[in-house]
């Protein structure tokens, strides 16, 4: 994919964050079964709820912004943070160690998530998409809260 332009690179980034969520949505469930607190169990089974719904939400970005489609692309990323993931998964046993593992791997999902969503939502307001730049603040505020939650449920079992 060649950018030019930064509707080029929005575009981009953009489908990024697409396959992102896609990946993410996959993992979660597999981080639910792995995980052993209620809260975390239950914060990771929210945490898909949401992730649908951000999916939907840039679906929604796209159908407000004609400017604006998804390429296929793989996020490499969060290819990488799924696999560490993983390797927490295989390496440490059921409980209150693989849990604070798990933590910090979804911990450093959202933190990628919240730049990327950072970085789009300026340039949606360069770009002078109004209702996408909406949207991804939208986003951007459930990622920021699901960082928080993990880092109280963190602090709560440790
Ligand atoms: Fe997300
Ligand atoms: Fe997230």
């Amino acid at each position: 994919m060649s950018i030019k332009t930064l509707e080029d690179l929005f575009i981009h980034d953009l489908s990024d964050v697409y396959s992102a969520e896609k990946q993410i949505s996959r993992a979660l469930p597999k981080m639910a079964r792995a995980a052993s607190d209620e809260k975390l169990i239950e914060a990771f089974k929210t945490h898909l709820e949401e992730t649908q719904g951000q999916i939907e939400r840039l679906d929604q970005l796209v159908e407000a912004t004609p400017e604006v489609r998804i390429k296929r692309m793989k996020c490499h990323a969060l290819e990488g943070l799924v696999e560490e993931a993983q390797e927490i998964i295989d390496s440490v046993e059921k409980g209150v160690v693989r849990d604070a593992g798990l933590i910090g791997a979804a911990q450093k999902v959202e933190h990628y998530e919240i730049a990327t969503y950072g970085t789009l939502r300026a340039m949606a307001i360069k770009l002078g998409y109004k209702e996408a730049a909406r949207l991804l603040e939208e986003t951007l505020n459930e990622e920021k809260a699901t960082d928080e939650k993990l880092t109280l449920i963190a602090e709560q079992t440790q």
